[in-house]
């Protein structure tokens, strides 16, 4: 069974961490339906160690959801060592739950890499390990990284992984494509077969798991300890289960419209039992689970207009997909 900071993963398929996503609620459903480990959305480390409301309430994890990584962000040493004792001692007091700290070296958003966080740390290795070094030393938790192939040349990851090893991650998440790339290339996953290879920490691959066929073949090709599945999630929770079955050789039928709105309802059940519930991402989560329906076009027009949570539900119930 392989191990990811205090986690053991009892699944090969975890889901990543998605602003606006990857809220408890959702971890919670994903975890019903398999998902071996949860991320949070990444937080602020400057806010966090402001005590800013609104990152701790991002940082916001429960014991039912366990094995969970807590992901933050920032860039500079101190803070996010700070960031991170401020975790652990919630962890400690019971008032937190979770099996490491991930910090995010991947986020390619302009407003993260202005900051000097995120994706723009991978042009500066060194950097990442002192910044990796003190919150290992801050933190009484397992510190994790993710990162991405490189910055603009696909080259890099396996000589930052090693980097962050020596200073002593406990575990590296790779994203295969670069933060300059964007979604250009389809393929090309072979840097997480090197980054595997370039260190004995475990290694979790991800990028393109959009459904089960390729959540196993990437974890098959590149020998990875486990997929990490971020967008193939979205609108469709059961994606981790139908993975695992795949990967043991069963083909499970795509979720049926029925279960996309039973796993729809209960993810607005858990977001108003965790005090999450919000139009904004009510309307972004059902968006998703109409993704792909036939005749979904003009319901997800409707939904984009939708202003409260009982409009958004009737649109949902009111669907049907058209028979094909
Ligand atoms: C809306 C959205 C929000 C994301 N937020 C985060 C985040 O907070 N932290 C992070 O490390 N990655 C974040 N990502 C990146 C994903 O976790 C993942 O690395 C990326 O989508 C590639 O995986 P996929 O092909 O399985 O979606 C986000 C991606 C999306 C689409």
């Amino acid at each position: 069974m392989a191990r990811y900071g205090n986690a053991r993963l009892e699944g090969k398929f975890v889901l990543g961490p998605m602003a606006g996503y990857s809220d408890i609620a959702f971890r919670l459903l994903c975890r019903k339906h398999g998902a071996a480990m949860c991320f949070t959305e990444f937080a602020n480390a400057n806010a966090l160690v402001r005590g800013g409301r609104e990152s701790w309430e991002l940082a916001r994890t429960c014991a039912e959801e366990m094995p969970v990584g807590i992901q933050i962000f920032g860039s500079d040493e101190k803070v996010m060592a700070d960031a991170c004792r401020a975790i652990g001692e919630r962890v400690s007091s019971g008032l937190l739950f979770a099996s490491c700290i991930d910090i995010n070296f991947g986020c390619p958003s302009g407003s993260v890499i202005r900051a000097g966080a995120g994706s723009a740390l991978l042009r500066h290795p060194e950097k990442m390990a002192s910044i990796v070094s003190a919150c290992v030393s801050a933190s009484p938790l397992p510190i994790t990284c993710k990162i991405r192939a490189g910055w603009s040349s696909g080259k890099s990851a396996p000589g930052i992984a090693r980097l962050l090893e020596k200073a002593g991650a406990a575990g590296i998440t790779v994203h295969w494509r670069t933060a300059t790339e964007g979604h250009r290339r389809s393929e090309g996953w072979g840097v997480i077969l090197e980054v595997k290879r370039a260190v004995g920490i475990p290694v979790i691959g991800n990028g393109g798991a959009s459904c089960p066929q390729k959540a196993v073949r990437l974890l098959s090709e590149t020998s990875c300890d486990a997929v990490m599945i971020s967008t193939g999630a979205l609108g469709n929770v059961r994606i981790f289960e139908t993975s695992q079955a795949l990967l043991r050789g069963k083909t499970l039928p795509e979720p049926s419209w029925r279960q996309k709105l039973a796993d729809f309802k209960e993810y607005l059940l858990l977001s108003e039992k965790f005090g999450v519930l919000g139009e904004k991402r009510l309307r972004a989560h059902a968006m998703e689970f109409l993704r792909g329906q036939a005749g979904a076009r003009e319901a997800r027009r409707r939904l984009g207009g939708a202003k409260t949570v009982e409009e958004i539900v009737g649109l949902m119930e009111e669907f049907a997909p058209q028979a094909i």
